[in-house]
């Protein structure tokens, strides 16, 4: 009985942190479509195709933290990076850089950590540029520093992190070696439809 009352408390409080990293999404939700529609109107190619985010529910939080052997700790809610998530969808691999450029550039926006899933991708084959970025929440009373995990891919990257992940999620951990090696066969073509679509794209606006 006391464990139901004291997940209850847990819940709540994490329910409430949530809040907080819901604003710092909507933070960097902004600064992404100004970046998007101020650069198009300047060089007429808007570097982002479309913008996604989540943030993760209160289950799935305590689940990764016991997954991480950490105590149900509402307070242990920032020891972890991707409570609030980004996900930036661009037409071409210069934009995906293009973008990291503009935001890293930015005073109020820090870089804690960046994965180059592009200049080194996973071995299923995975591409996408990782950011762990902070911003600062302007709250009634304080400031608070949230960390949001940016994702930041080409279409056809999305493409295949979409499909791979659906597909994935019927085998537990151990993938089949021929399916693996068709995986990352299928990842090398979507990474060659990039360059080839970048060239056109270079073609007709060099
Ligand atoms: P997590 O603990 O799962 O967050 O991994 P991590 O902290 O090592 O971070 P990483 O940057 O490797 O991955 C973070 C997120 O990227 C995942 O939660 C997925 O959304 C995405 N991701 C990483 N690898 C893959 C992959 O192989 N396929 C797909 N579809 N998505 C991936
Ligand atoms: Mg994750």
């Amino acid at each position: 009985m006391t464990d139901v009352v004291d997940d209850l408390g847990v819940f709540r409080q994490l329910e409430r942190r949530l809040l907080i990293y819901r604003f710092a999404v909507e933070e960097l939700m902004t600064k992404l479509r100004i970046l998007s529609e101020e650069f198009d109107s300047v060089h007429r190619h808007d570097p982002i195709e479309h913008i996604t985010n989540r943030i993760k529910k209160p289950e799935g939080i305590l689940e990764k933290l016991r997954r991480k052997g950490l105590p149900a700790d509402a307070s242990l809610i920032d020891t972890l990076d991707d409570v609030a998530g980004v996900r930036v969808i661009c037409p071409f691999v210069s934009d995906v850089y293009r973008v990291e450029k503009m935001l890293s550039r930015q005073h109020d926006v820090e870089i804690v950590r960046k994965k180059d899933y592009i200049a080194s991708p996973k071995p299923n084959g995975y591409r996408s540029l990782h950011l762990i970025v902070s911003i600062p929440v302007f709250l009634s009373d304080r400031v608070e520093n949230v960390k949001v995990e940016v994702q930041l891919r080409t279409i056809a990257m999305d493409f295949w992190a979409t499909l791979e992940h659906k597909l994935f999620y019927k085998y537990d951990d151990q993938i089949p070696a021929d399916f693996a090696e068709e995986l990352s066969s299928t990842a090398a073509i979507a990474a060659q439809l990039d360059e080839r679509m970048e060239s056109l794209h270079r073609r007709v606006h060099p």
